[in-house]
């Protein structure tokens, strides 16, 4: 009796076998991310982009030999302090994020920078990235202990320890490369002005910086969805007030009690209309663009090139 035929040719492979397939494709990739590479480690953001990041995010858990290579993680209570996250698989995970939308949203390879700034280093959800780096990283912090913890665990890191609204310690056109990450989006104006002045004087003329806002997506997000909304931890009232400063001025700080907040430095929640920085930010840097909601859907990424 002959076979009945698949209507679309007998050559298609079955559900099942398709199905087996991409399960093998699936395994294969995070056998991939899981496998002690020596010279992925070694070449770390030097070598394969995607292979580093993937190691970072997966496969350093898979052993406790794995996870030593990988730069050391914080303490759990000033990770949480700094980033709100607890677990350091989440940690890695931004890590690994953060640093992808900044390789995607960067004219150039981050690999190529001579001499990166981080400001606001925290405890190197970033930094942690560049183990490695062949360049300079230097990274500061208005928190001592923030500094105290990555001056301690990752000794590729310049970690220097500075003031609120005191003059960054670096000589006028230092850095080829400034980083901020989830820093701007915490400034009251007239401190982003300052530091705006402050990294315009230290990065080199023709400087990358990759620095990241609230903007519209975060606003829509808080507004629509009650876990973004909790997470800023501002009134509900300052959201409404806040979408119409956005579309008016272009610019809302919302101060929060306590954290950094202090008689020295005003620290709160900051949203930034694209606008604003076509119109403010200008005046320091050269907009090269806007990444809309580049980082976890939420945080823009403004990128400035230095005159
Ligand atoms: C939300 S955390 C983000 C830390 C890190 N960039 C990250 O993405 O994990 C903000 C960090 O910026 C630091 N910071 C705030 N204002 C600063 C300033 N004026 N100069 C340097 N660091 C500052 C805080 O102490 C804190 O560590």
């Amino acid at each position: 009796m002959k076979r009945r035929e698949n209507s679309v040719g007998s050559k298609r492979p079955s559900l099942l076998r398709r199905l087996l397939d991409s399960i093998t494709g699936i395994r294969r990739k995070r056998d991939a991310a899981m496998a002690l590479r020596p010279a992925l480690v070694e070449d770390g953001i030097h070598g394969d982009l995607q292979a580093w990041l993937d190691f970072n995010r997966v496969g350093a858990f898979a052993s406790r030999q794995n996870l030593a290579l990988v730069a050391p993680f914080p303490p759990r209570r000033l990770m949480h302090k700094t980033t709100a996250l607890r677990d350091t698989k989440d940690f890695a995970a931004h890590g690994h994020d953060i640093l992808k939308a900044l390789s995607r949203a960067s004219p150039t390879p981050l690999s190529t920078f001579a001499d990166v700034l981080d400001f606001g280093v925290g405890v190197g959800r970033l930094a942690r990235m560049f183990k490695g780096f062949r360049g300079h990283y230097t990274g500061i912090d208005v928190d001592t202990g923030n500094i105290a913890w990555v001056a301690k665990a990752l000794n590729y890191v310049d970690a220097i320890a500075t003031k609120p609204r005191q003059a960054l310690p670096f000589v006028n056109n230092r850095f080829d490369c400034i980083i901020s990450i989830s820093v701007f989006t915490h400034m009251s104006e007239r401190d982003q002005f300052f530091y705006l002045t402050e990294l315009a004087r230290v990065a080199r003329p023709g400087a990358t910086l990759l620095l990241t806002v609230h903007g519209e997506r975060v606003l829509q997000r808080a507004e629509t969805e009650t876990r973004i909304f909790e997470m800023l931890a501002v009134p509900r009232h300052s959201i409404v007030h806040t979408r119409n400063l956005l579309a008016s001025a272009g610019f809302s700080f919302v101060l929060q009690p306590g954290g950094l907040n202090s008689e020295k430095y005003e620290y709160g929640t900051t949203f930034i209309s694209a606008d604003y920085i076509e119109r403010e930010w200008s005046r320091y840097f050269d907009i090269e663009r806007i990444c809309p909601a580049a980082i976890h859907d939420f945080q823009d990424i403004v990128v400035l090139r230095a005159r």
